[in-house]
């Protein structure tokens, strides 16, 4: 049985919940958003999910997450490599804020100074957090 990546839908909702919650990632764009998640499956069983977030100006992937005994086996690598794929045609750079980044650098995302998270996303120029938030900004270019 191989593990296979999937669109997600209403169903899946409950189980992407629960791959998020492992690591205290927000729930609530796949409870508002379903149609912008992918699954990784093994056995119909859900082992992870990851986001393709084109609601603001800019092409952003989000809510990766793989259940812990799942780590460390290519499942992460599949969910970026689908996400690349339906990225292409949409946008030139696909971009990423993540606490993971030596994964995503892996992935082939290159690092941007903190100091242009304002300029990109909406979100971090009005948080009161912006200062000391861990979160990496990261790109892809896609052509
Ligand atoms: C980050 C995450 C999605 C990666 O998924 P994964 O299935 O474990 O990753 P893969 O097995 O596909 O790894 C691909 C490569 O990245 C490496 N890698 C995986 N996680 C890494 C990390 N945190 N730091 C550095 N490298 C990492 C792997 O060793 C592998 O390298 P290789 O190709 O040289 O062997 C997963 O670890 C996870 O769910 N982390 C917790 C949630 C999280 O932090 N999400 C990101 C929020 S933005």
């Amino acid at each position: 049985m191989a593990v296979v990546i999937l669109s997600a839908g209403k169903a899946d909702i409950p189980q992407i919940k629960k791959v998020l919650t492992q690591y205290l990632l927000e729930t609530e764009l796949a409870k508002s958003n379903i149609d912008l998640f992918i699954v990784a499956e093994y056995n119909k069983k859900i082992i992870g999910c990851a986001c393709l977030d084109n609601s603001s100006d800019v092409l952003e992937l989000r809510s990766i997450a793989v259940l812990p005994g799942w780590k460390n086996k290519g499942v992460g690598r599949k969910l970026v490599n689908t996400l690349r794929s339906r990225a292409r045609g949409m946008s030139d750079r696909l971009y990423v804020r993540t606490t993971a980044s030596g994964f995503f650098s892996k992935m082939g995302f290159i690092e941007l100074n903190n100091s242009y998270k304002p300029n990109i996303w909406q979100d971090c120029a009005c948080c009161d957090k912006l200062k000391i938030c861990k979160q990496v900004p990261m790109v892809l270019e896609l052509r």
